[in-house]
């Protein structure tokens, strides 16, 4: 993780390239700490938030950190990521998700915690938990139909399809696509062009529109309840043995 603050603008680049960048407790416990730090610079007039490298922003939650999870383990990851993310919404600052590769699951829940997404022409988003035998956790059931409605957010969810960043465009996910080379200078062209704005009127729009804390709740029990049958072991299993799932009763 790497945390550079440059003429008022923050940003926060996850690093765990062996990995595609996805977030186990470690890179969580990093995020949340730098989150912390850009909430009490009072320099930071934006945050952008990026993955390292150009083929993932981040590619979800760790798979295996997650297959072995017990119920109440699970309940407790989900409302860590949820915390973490929360946490990133609640800043008073205007943030942009800058991504350049794959946000799926966990990383396009991290992109939805941010306020505006601009993607790199490669970006693929997804939300593909159920075909791990779980259902977003990190927000995404939660924040996904608030941005581009209830019936895309249920295709993305349902059929865990990944989509390109055209697509992404088209539902309203994304504001902006960029060539990969330009994406960064764009976002902080942006987040200059944001951060010159009134800082309270900005903080009090961003109120306004965060979401409901007990459909995170509900969202953190059903994520927990997937746990008290087999589907998680056997999608995560089988995701980590690359081979097709086998769910049964
Ligand atoms: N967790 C842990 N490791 C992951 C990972 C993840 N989410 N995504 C990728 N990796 C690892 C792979 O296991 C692989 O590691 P090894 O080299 O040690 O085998 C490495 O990153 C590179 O990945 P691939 O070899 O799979 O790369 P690829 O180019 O063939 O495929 C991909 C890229 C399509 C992104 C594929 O890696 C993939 O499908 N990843 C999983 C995506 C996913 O399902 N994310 C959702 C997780 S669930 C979640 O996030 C729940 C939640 O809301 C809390």
């Amino acid at each position: 993780m790497k945390l550079e603050l440059d003429d008022g603008i923050a940003t926060i680049t996850i690093s765990r390239p062996k990995a595609l960048n996805a977030l186990n407790s470690a890179v969580l416990d990093e995020l949340d700490s730098a989150i912390t730090q850009v909430g009490e610079n009072r320099a930071a007039r934006a945050l952008i938030i990026t993955g390292e490298g150009n083929k993932a922003f981040v590619a979800g939650a760790d798979i295996g950190e997650m297959v072995n999870l017990t119920p109440d383990e699970a309940v407790a990851f989900s409302r860590r990521g949820q915390a973490v993310f929360s946490a990133i919404e609640r800043l008073p600052i205007p943030t942009i998700a800058a991504v350049n590769g794959y946000a799926l699951g966990g990383g396009c829940e991290l992109a939805l915690g941010c306020d505006i997404r601009i993607a790199s022409e490669n970006a693929r988003f997804g939300q593909p938990e159920v075909g791990l035998g779980i259902i977003p956790g990190f927000g995404g059931t939660v924040r996904l139909p608030l941005a581009i409605g209830r019936s895309r957010a249920a295709y993305m969810i349902l059929t865990g399809r990944q989509i390109s960043a055209k697509e992404a465009y088209a539902m309203g996910l994304v504001a902006e696509i960029m060539p990969s080379e330009s994406l960064l200078s764009r976002a902080e062209e942006l987040a200059r062009e944001l951060g010159a704005k009134s800082y309270v009127a900005v903080a009090y729009a961003k109120r306004i529109l965060f979401p409901d804390d007990e459909a995170l709740a509900r969202e953190a029990r059903r994520f927990g309840q997937c746990f008290e049958t087999g589907h998680p072991k056997e999608g995560m299993s089988a995701f980590l043995e690359r081979r097709p799932p086998k769910f049964s009763d």
